[in-house]
């Protein structure tokens, strides 16, 4: 409803008349043309796209022109806080204590969201975290969570506020009405090649955690064959404009760049990497998986001010790993969101996969390349991913590293275990093989190859 009055509907009625002057094919010339876009301009193109008012035609020539002429920090920063501002913004004053929010730009076998949350929760910081689904070949945590029966990913954003209120943990999916603008503009991105453009990348995500409201946010950057930004020198500038618009957006903000270029921890697959967050909240986890979730659950912690240091915050979750706190944590989260908690007692109920194949390797030496998007592709192959938004997902499927890279084999030693339901997998072992090299000599990989702070 719109109230006016004499002299202040004037005003209103120039203001619109001089919005309404503002034509599209402009914009997309002066981007075209190099030039950056003012707020006025950014604002108007995002409202009206996300108002059907601009054709999908001239939305896809601005996001090409801005693919290749790139955009300023400051025209990242309005982009990001229009898109944030398109739908709801949610609210979470009423929860107490600073809100801390986590994000990886994805990965495979990427199980920390299911680790980090309640372990960083059993600590007091509140973790109130909207996540995603999994498409193509990176995973999604949404589906992971779901692989435990009656797991209930959708609640109301008054249920949400109190779970987290009352246990500091919840994990659900993005509500309907958050930045509608990306939901728009995501899948215009995927159908005409402009995906891959850092300042889209980096509006798109955080856009979404402005929208979900949390205070401080944690940004896992990934690197490597399995991720987005293949190599360092992207990965570092996405890093870099993320934190920066995180800053402008008052929300404090860090990122880690990590490697993907193989599997995070062991397992790929929704059950498995269930069965692979409990092992790991009781301690037993993989190495590489468990160091992830210190480096970023530490960070969390000391940007929730629950600790002076990362040293301190360490020590913090170490304790609650080693106490059993943080599986217990697990256990609370599960059972408030529906779920049958007794999956955290016999985990080994979710694997039910009819065949179980193991993987011999081929020849003595030492492993050099485990590469992630071919095995995230292996699994999705199997039925653990989906091709489109709408394939349904076999939360039994999956791929068990046994080696990873850098470890020493002999001929025949079993690489992995794949978890399948169909029986022909012909296709599936052939992926899996390419993607595996043994050498004479390797090099230890690299986990954690920078922090970036403002
Ligand atoms: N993840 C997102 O949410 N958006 C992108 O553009 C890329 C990764
Ligand atoms: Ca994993």
């Amino acid at each position: 409803m719109v109230y006016c009055v004499g002299f202040l509907c004037i005003i209103k009625k120039i203001k619109e008349v001089r919005i309404s002057f503002m034509r599209m094919v402009d914009i997309i010339e002066k981007k075209r043309d190099g030039h950056a876009l003012n707020k006025e301009e950014i604002a108007w193109v995002i409202s009206e796209y996300t108002n059907n008012n601009i054709p999908d035609y001239q939305m896809s020539a601005l996001l090409m022109a801005i693919y290749f002429v790139d955009m300023t920090d400051e025209e990242i920063t309005h982009l990001t806080l229009a898109m944030a501002h398109s739908g709801e913004v949610m609210d979470l004053s009423s929860v107490a204590g600073t809100k801390v929010d986590k994000h990886s730009t994805g990965g495979v076998g990427d199980t920390t969201t299911l680790i980090l949350a309640p372990l960083v929760a059993s600590v007091g910081v509140p973790v109130a975290k909207m996540s995603g689904r999994g498409l193509g070949y990176t995973g999604g945590t949404l589906d992971k969570l779901e692989a435990i029966p009656g797991f209930k990913i959708e609640v109301t954003d008054t249920e949400f506020v109190e779970m987290v209120n009352e246990s500091k943990v919840a994990v659900i999916g993005q509500s309907g009405d958050l930045a509608p603008a990306d939901k728009k503009l995501y899948a215009l991105r995927d159908v005409t090649g402009t995906v891959s453009s850092i300042p889209l990348i980096a509006s798109s995500i955080m856009s979404k955690k402005i929208a979900a409201g949390a205070d401080a946010i944690v940004l896992d950057v990934t690197t490597g064959d399995g991720a987005f930004m293949k190599n360092l020198t992207d990965a570092r500038r996405l890093a870099h404009m993320m934190v920066r618009i995180g800053a402008l957006a008052n929300r404090q903000t860090m990122a880690v760049i990590s490697d993907m270029s193989q599997p995070l921890g062991e397992a790929i697959g929704n059950s498995l990497e269930v069965v692979e967050a409990i092992e790991t909240l009781q301690g037993n986890g993989p190495a590489d998986l468990t160091e992830m979730c210190m480096v970023l659950g530490s960070q969390m912690v000391v940007l929730a001010k629950k600790a002076e240091s990362l040293e301190e915050a360490r020590a913090l979750l170490s304790g609650a790993l080693a106490s059993g706190k943080a599986l217990e944590k697990f256990r609370e989260m599960i059972r408030n969101q529906g779920g049958d908690d007794s999956v955290v007692d016999h985990p080994e109920v979710l694997l039910t996969a009819r065949y179980e194949v193991t993987l011999p390797a081929k020849q003595s030496g030492i492993i050099q390349k485990m590469v992630a998007n071919d095995l995230g592709i292996a699994a999705m192959m199997l039925g653990a991913g989906r091709k489109t938004k709408e394939d349904a997902i076999d939360y039994a499927v999956g791929i068990k590293l046994h080696k990873k890279v850098g470890d020493a084999v002999q001929e025949g030693d079993t690489l992995l275990t794949i978890y399948s339901n169909q029986q022909d997998i012909k296709d599936v072992i052939e992926r899996i093989e390419q993607s595996i090299t043994i050498g004479k000599s390797g090099e230890e990989p690299v986990l954690i190859h920078e922090m970036i702070t403002e």
